[in-house]
């Protein structure tokens, strides 16, 4: 199977915050996000693998900054590293400034996907080879943040995540 790079599976949707999505401060509802973040990255999941693909998990968001109504948001979306089965996917999300077009970088969150066969279960999908400094770095770190996953769904004993283990060790 033929690796990939990351800026193969890139994906990135673009949209208008409306007033029905929107918490009592006017602001994006967080579960609205979500479901814009987990959908660009399963859209990237899919053009890694050319599978169908599952969310396994959600290992991280952060809400740093909120997205009030009217705002242009982008999720932009990449495979940061592929395993047997599995994939890590980054979204990546900004904000639009109306009149400079200036991005603001508004939150970031880190899924895994799962490719598999039409009756579910998992298969093999394609490597990836990053490119870009960023790229490299969060390949790097994707085996603990997928040790650390696996660990708190029950899926692997603390003892046997070693690359985990290895950063509070030194
Ligand atoms: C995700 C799913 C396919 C895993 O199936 P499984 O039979 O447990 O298969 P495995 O144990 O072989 O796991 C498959 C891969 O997923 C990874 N994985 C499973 N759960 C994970 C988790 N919580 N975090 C990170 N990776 C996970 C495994 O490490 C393995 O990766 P690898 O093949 O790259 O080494 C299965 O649990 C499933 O279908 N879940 C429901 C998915 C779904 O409906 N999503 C929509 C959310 S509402």
């Amino acid at each position: 199977m033929k690796a990939k790079t990351p800026k193969e599976s890139l994906t990135i949707v673009t949209d208008l915050i409306l007033p029905g999505e929107t918490n009592p401060l006017n602001n994006l509802f967080g579960g609205e996000l979500l479901a814009r973040m987990d959908k660009a990255c399963s859209i990237a999941a899919r053009r890694h693998s050319s599978r169908i693909v599952v969310t396994a998990s959600v290992n991280h968001v952060a809400f740093n900054k909120s997205v009030p109504v009217g705002s242009v948001l982008m999720v932009e979306a990449k495979v940061s590293r592929a395993f047997k089965s599995s994939m890590e996917v980054y979204a990546d999300v900004w904000i639009e400034d109306r009149e400079s077009g200036e991005r603001t970088k508004a939150n970031e969150a880190i899924y895994t996907f799962v490719a598999v066969d039409r009756t579910g279960m998992p298969v093999k999908v394609p490597q990836l080879m990053p490119e870009t400094d960023l790229e490299k770095t969060r390949f790097e770190g994707a085996l603990r943040r997928k040790q650390l996953s696996l660990v708190l769904s029950g899926r692997m004993k603390p003892e046997e995540a070693h690359e985990l283990k290895a950063l509070f060790t030194g």
